[in-house]
């Protein structure tokens, strides 16, 4: 295997990297502090191609490939995971799913806009009695000549108030359970359409997670992805290129610690030396690169099985696991590094122990995470 990096990937590292130094740094605390959603960034990642990365040059997109976007996410959730989760739903939950299976106008009208960062995307398939337990849909789209009709309430909806096209997950037919769940394209102008007040965040505060309602929203037929009945395995199948972005997400969240970890502890004087100098803070620099690396590797495994075209469900699965559950400890132990500096706002960590928590619980939690992997061992 070729653990290096090729040029392309070195640019849009390099690239990636600047940005986030030059145009995230600067604002990322004010908009934690603030929950202000970041869009003149997200403009900007637009221009830059980082929207739809992995979307054919053909429909607007970049044109790259998997691991150019876990690069990319990686140094933009390293600075600001807030955009980094904006940037992962629009690319993986929203651009793919259309990309592979969306028709030839659906490209044409979401698709182009959506890549170029002209518009931006949302995907609701939870609902108040549907997380985890993602068959359990009660959102309904019942066919009215040309339309369906919608009607329910989604929640946890990431870039929900800011979205302009929103992939919704529903029930067409009750009666067949998950085979008879559909998915559409809903415009944010839809009459019958409304979101609800902005969720009060532990972290990633300056994206936006409401609850969507649909009261009897046309939708022309036009709209559906796919078949009748395609809707679950296409939110599954959206949901496993998600994985990877959060996984990548939880990485640079990672590494965005360890960073500041060497930083300060090179810095730090005590008992008459920088604490780098002294054994314990060494151990917990080394632990912490060692699951990061490990985290990476993992991450670029599934995003690699991925663009080769071969099954990365479990590989996903074990990456975002991983990943999240390394950027958790990375942030508690860069915490522990800082001592009380840590746990104030004047430097980062405490807002990245905010924003790690979550990538252990949304595109499926740890326990999901779980549940696939051990599934697809027990298969195997
Ligand atoms: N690809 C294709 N098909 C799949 C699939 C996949 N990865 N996973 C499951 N399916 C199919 C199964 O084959 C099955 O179809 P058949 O009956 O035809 O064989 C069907 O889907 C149902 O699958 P299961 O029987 O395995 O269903 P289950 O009820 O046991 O649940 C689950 C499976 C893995 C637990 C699933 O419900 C799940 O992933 N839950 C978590 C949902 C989730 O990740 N939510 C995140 C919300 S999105 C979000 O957070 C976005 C955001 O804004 C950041």
């Amino acid at each position: 295997m070729n653990f290096e990096l090729n040029e392309t990937h070195r640019m849009i590292q390099e690239t990636a990297r600047q940005f986030a130094h030059e145009e995230l740094a600067p604002s990322a605390d004010e908009r934690d502090e603030k929950e202000l959603f970041p869009h003149e960034q997200i403009k900007k990642l637009g221009e830059l191609g980082f929207m739809g990365m992995m979307v054919p040059e053909e429909y607007g997109g970049a044109g790259l490939d998997t691991v150019s976007y876990v690069i990319a996410m990686e140094e933009i959730s390293k600075v600001d995971a807030s955009c980094g989760v904006i940037m992962s739903v629009n690319n993986s939950l929203v651009c793919y799913g259309l990309t592979k299976h969306g028709t030839e106008e659906q490209k044409k009208k979401f698709l182009v806009p959506l890549a170029t960062g002209k518009k931006l995307g949302a995907f609701a398939l939870s609902e108040p009695e549907a997380g985890s337990d993602a068959t359990n849909q009660h959102t309904t789209a019942v066919r009215d000549g040309d339309h369906y009709i919608l009607n329910g309430i989604k929640n946890w909806i990431t870039n929900g108030v800011n979205a302009d096209y929103i992939i919704v997950i529903a029930q067409t037919d009750p009666s067949k359970g998950h085979k008879g769940i559909s998915a559409f394209i809903v415009e944010k102008g839809m009459p019958g359409f409304s979101h609800g007040k902005k969720e009060r965040k532990l972290g990633i505060r300056s994206s936006d997670t409401v609850s969507l309602t649909f009261d009897n929203i046309r939708v022309p037929k036009e709209n559906m992805i796919g078949e009748e009945g395609f809707g679950f395995k296409f939110a599954m199948m959206t949901l496993e290129g998600g994985r990877i972005g959060i996984a990548s997400q939880a990485l640079g969240i990672a590494q965005g610690c360890l960073d500041a970890a060497l930083n300060y502890s090179k810095q730090r004087k005590a008992f008459g030396k920088p604490i780098s100098e002294l054994q314990i803070i060494q151990f917990k620099l080394a632990d912490m690169a060692t699951d990061i690396e490990a985290a990476r590797l993992l991450t670029y495994q599934a995003a690699i099985l991925k663009e080769a075209g071969l099954p990365y469900a479990k590989q996903a699965a074990m990456a975002k696991l991983w990943a999240s559950k390394t950027a958790v400890k990375c942030a508690l132990e860069a915490i522990q590094v800082h001592g009380g500096y840590g746990y104030v706002r004047e430097y980062n960590v405490e807002r990245y122990l905010r924003d790690a928590k979550i990538t252990e619980i949304y595109e499926g939690t740890s326990e999901i995470q779980h549940i696939v992997i051990s599934r697809a061992l027990l298969k195997d």
